[in-house]
């Protein structure tokens, strides 16, 4: 396959005037006046465009299209690096510089600038505002959200233009086109299921597109049925192998294993177990185990160090490292084994039922929904107790979990939580219950941790331990 066959749609299909851009015709009513003023040699008052909206839409394809369109040579940075210094000053020095007579005209384009609106950026956004008082060309910024209180002063600077949601026609029509251009045969129906699925979202609905049109050659209702996920569908085990093992593209393969509730760990673990089962040459099998181990390795080091923005690492290895591992076996449609150590715990019976018995002593204490809990919540709870024991001894004493979640939250060191837990509860108690014999201390556990809160609110003196 040729490399261009490769190339994703979203990139290959990007509108080149700005007339192809659809349905943002009052984005473009506001913004083209603006950017012609600054063509003509006099800047507008505001130096800078913000262009807002949801995610797929338009707003970096707009930019982009007038840059092609007007000839402008387009400086292009994810606004997210702006915490270095050398892009910063790299950027600033560009637009503080004017375009030699015969030089090309520049854009500015400064993606994602919602990305920066936390504290630890607040130099980010004052690098930016400085950058718009500076600059001599158009700056464009985009964000799908900028109504953060941060982002204030950047709205203050800004010309404010709104990109709209697009609707399942311009949807249908903007794929009706990648499929007469690809010349694969789609269904109507099929493209109005895709669209709907897809929430007004033009990116994610034409990577579905490929997704099915690369699979099979063609797009039928049938099949985007079977194979189109909503939004927030999640995969079970299986869907996630399947669609993991299918993948040609490593966006295909990330995705696989991003949409499911599982937690990091068990994701690797139904790979591991699998990964034979799909490959049977050698050399791949090799290959994929090369890339789990990896992942393994670097999910260890995340917990080890909390440094959680390493995760799409562990993803990238384990989705895309393993997917595209295979050369050489063909893809056979293979029925998936349980890994044996889940089946293990999974034997007695009562994971799912502690689970729901967790989800439900904390999920409505922090105030997320149950579901959101299991897949969000838990499995960072589960790290922090098979890490931490001595933060999880305090979230047990605080949520009054039973010694079954403990248990099952703990693993193998159940016990040091348990030794951790027994230190805090001494220390809550008077001094003089100190020597109290284990037995007694035991009971005297299950005793305070029902009435932690309450207690500590009504007593008022004595040692406060803070929980968290
Ligand atoms: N209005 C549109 N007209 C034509 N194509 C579009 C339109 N909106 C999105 N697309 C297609 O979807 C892809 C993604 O669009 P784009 O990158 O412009 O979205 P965005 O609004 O910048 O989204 P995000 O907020 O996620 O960055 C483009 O490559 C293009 O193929
Ligand atoms: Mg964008």
């Amino acid at each position: 396959m040729s490399s261009l066959a490769r190339m994703p749609w979203v990139i290959k299909y990007r509108p080149k005037r700005v007339e192809e851009v659809v349905n943002q015709e009052q984005a473009k009513r506001v913004f083209l006046p603006w950017l012609r003023q600054w063509l003509g040699g006099k800047p507008p008052e505001k130096k800078a465009a913000l262009f807002y909206g949801p995610a797929g839409v338009g707003k970096t394809s707009l930019v982009e299209a007038a840059a092609h369109e007007y000839r402008l040579e387009l400086i292009e940075m994810n606004a997210s690096d702006f915490r270095r210094r050398e892009d910063i000053d790299r950027i600033a020095k560009i637009a503080a510089t004017q375009s030699s007579l015969f030089g090309r005209k520049k854009i500015i384009l400064l993606d994602e600038v919602d990305g920066i609106s936390g504290t630890a950026d607040r130099g980010g956004l004052d690098a930016i505002l400085e950058l718009i008082n500076n600059t001599r060309h158009p700056i464009v910024m985009t964000a799908n959200d900028p109504w953060d209180q941060k982002l204030r002063p950047l709205r203050d600077a800004s010309l404010m233009v709104a990109f709209n949601r697009l609707n399942e026609r311009d949807i249908v029509t903007a794929l009706k086109r990648i499929c007469e251009a690809e010349r694969i045969e789609c269904e109507h129906d099929a493209l109005k299921y895709i669209a709907q699925r897809s929430e007004g979202d033009l990116r994610s609905a034409i990577n579905d597109l490929q997704s099915v049109a690369e699979g099979y050659g063609r797009v039928t209702l049938d099949l985007v049925r079977s194979l189109v996920v909503s939004r927030d569908r999640q995969y079970s085990p299986w869907e996630m192998l399947r669609n993991l093992f299918m993948s040609k593209y490593a966006w295909q393969a990330k995705r696989a294993i991003t949409h499911t509730d599982l937690d990091y760990e068990t994701i690797l673990q139904w790979i591991n177990e699998n990964i034979p089962v799909q490959y049977s040459d050698p050399s791949d099998i090799w290959r994929a185990y090369e890339a789990l181990a990896r992942a393994d390795i670097m999910l260890a080091r995340i917990k080890r160090t909390m440094s959680w923005d390493l995760l799409s690492y562990v993803f990238d290895l384990a989705g895309p490292g393993v997917a595209l591992s295979r050369k050489k076996s063909k893809f056979k449609w293979a029925k998936y084994q349980f890994p044996q150590k889940i089946l293990m715990l999974a034997r007695t019976k009562e994971t799912r039922e502690i689970r729901n018995a967790i989800a439900e002593a904390v999920g409505k204490r922090v105030l997320v929904s149950k579901r959101k809990f299991l897949s969000d919540v838990l499995p960072f709870m589960k790290i922090i107790f098979e890490e931490r024991p001595d933060y999880a001894a305090r979230i047990a004493i605080a949520y009054n979990l039973t010694d079954n979640m403990i248990k099952y939250l703990a693993g193998p060191r159940y016990q040091a939580v348990k030794e951790h837990m027994n230190m805090l509860l001494l220390r809550m108690e008077k001094p003089s219950t100190v020597s109290a014999s284990a037995t007694t201390r035991e009971s005297k556990r299950k005793e305070a941790g029902r009435g932690v809160r309450s207690r500590s609110k009504r007593s008022g003196r004595g040692r406060q331990t803070t929980l968290f």
